[in-house]
């Protein structure tokens, strides 16, 4: 990893753009093609703001987003290889789930059916723009491909329980906990939407930042969380066990695109060191907390009364612990008192091949399950 603390690594790598050096090149890859231009260095790589030519993914500089992009190939899978006939049972059953636990699972669902599309939606019309790096490019196209398998998955679990899609879909809208959530996060991509936007200064370079910290660090680092943790925990109880395979498989993605987000921004800092300023770090530790206050409330909507391992004050208290790893993360003092994590058996969770006798259900051998070593 890189070393943050060493200040002449990171003033040397100021951008020319700010040294009045060369001008950034085309970063969209789409513009004319300099003949007979200089051959791509690696030096000349940078995350934003690049000289070197987009389209030109050889030489390697980050090795890290090429290893995450190997990673995500490995782990491939789709929702329909998950038998949904345990879970189909359950739900037409009569007493098999509480009232709560309907509640929760349906709210859930709806929060991540259209989450997954805002993330891919993000990914493809807003950073991968801004990003000038072919060997991210090539883990964001892997990333965007992931987040259709997500969408897939919602819309295979909608009509496997013949759900009511109308309502599920809708619920971003008009259930106001999960529509908070997504208005919060849509605010810090919006500057990135206006087709005037360009890096390169330091104000718009701090706006990629805010966007990237939105949607890796708190849309798919701290509220997913606590959304797969909802659906785990009643896979440990032997419910809805298709969904909770697939959560799991989902929560194996969603960590190293968790980990590429931060592996992200740490380079960018490291290059870019005039922007990780002490107001920006405050600002960044403000939206982290802001971030676990919305999904305390959403928390507490979806289980008004909790069940059995699982409440709206043990997820508050997950969210806390989160939120402070994913501070550590990205170098910033944590924003809430040390607590304990209540739900260490997320961690186990993904762990596929651990886990291949507890939900009694068929898991598929994969060759890699080394999102693990990434969180
Ligand atoms: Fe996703
Ligand atoms: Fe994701």
């Amino acid at each position: 990893m890189l070393d943050w603390s060493d200040p002449k690594a990171a003033a040397a790598t100021i951008h020319p753009a700010f040294a009045g050096d060369l001008p950034p090149a085309d970063a969209t890859g789409l513009g004319t093609i300099e003949r007979g231009g200089g051959r791509v260095r690696v030096d000349d790589k940078r995350m934003i703001n690049a000289r070197a030519d987009v389209n030109q993914l050889l030489p390697l500089k980050y090795r890290w987003a090429w290893e995450k992009y190997l990673a995500g190939c490995n782990n491939h899978w789709m929702p329909t290889e998950v038998s949904m006939q345990a879970d189909i049972a359950l739900w037409k059953s009569k007493d098999g789930l509480t009232d709560d636990e309907r509640r929760m699972i349906k709210r859930n669902l709806g929060f991540f059916a259209a989450s997954e599309s805002l993330v891919a939606n993000n990914i493809v019309l807003a950073i991968y723009r801004h990003l000038t790096n072919p060997e991210c490019r090539q883990y964001l196209l892997r990333q965007a491909f992931e987040e259709a398998v997500h969408t897939h998955t919602f819309q295979y679990i909608v009509e496997s329980l013949s759900l009511d899609e109308v309502e599920l879909f809708n619920m971003y809208r008009e259930v106001p906990s999960i529509t908070d959530k997504a208005a919060w996060a849509l605010k810090h991509t919006q500057h990135l939407d206006d087709p005037d936007f360009r890096t390169g200064t330091p104000e718009a370079d701090q706006a990629f930042l805010r966007d990237l910290v939105a949607f890796y660090v708190i849309f798919e680092g701290m509220w997913f969380y606590t959304g797969f943790a909802q659906i785990l925990s009643l896979g440990r109880r032997n419910k809805m066990v298709g969904i909770a395979e697939q959560y799991q498989y989902i929560l194996r993605d969603e960590s190293i695109h968790l980990n590429f987000g931060i592996d992200v921004i740490n380079q960018i800092k490291h290059e870019n060191p005039h922007l990780w300023t002490p107001a920006f770090q405050d600002e960044v530790r403000g939206m982290i907390r802001t971030a676990a206050e919305l999904e305390a409330s959403y928390g507490r909507d979806t289980m008004p009364r909790g069940f059995l391992g699982l409440n709206a004050a043990l997820c508050e208290t997950y969210m806390h612990f989160i939120a402070n790893r994913r501070c550590a993360q990205l170098g910033l003092q944590p924003v809430f008192a040390e607590v304990e994590n209540p739900f260490p058996w997320m961690s186990e969770a993904m762990d596929l091949k651990k886990e291949k006798n507890f939900f009694e259900t068929r898991v598929i051998e994969y060759q890699n399950g080394g999102a693990l070593a990434w969180d």
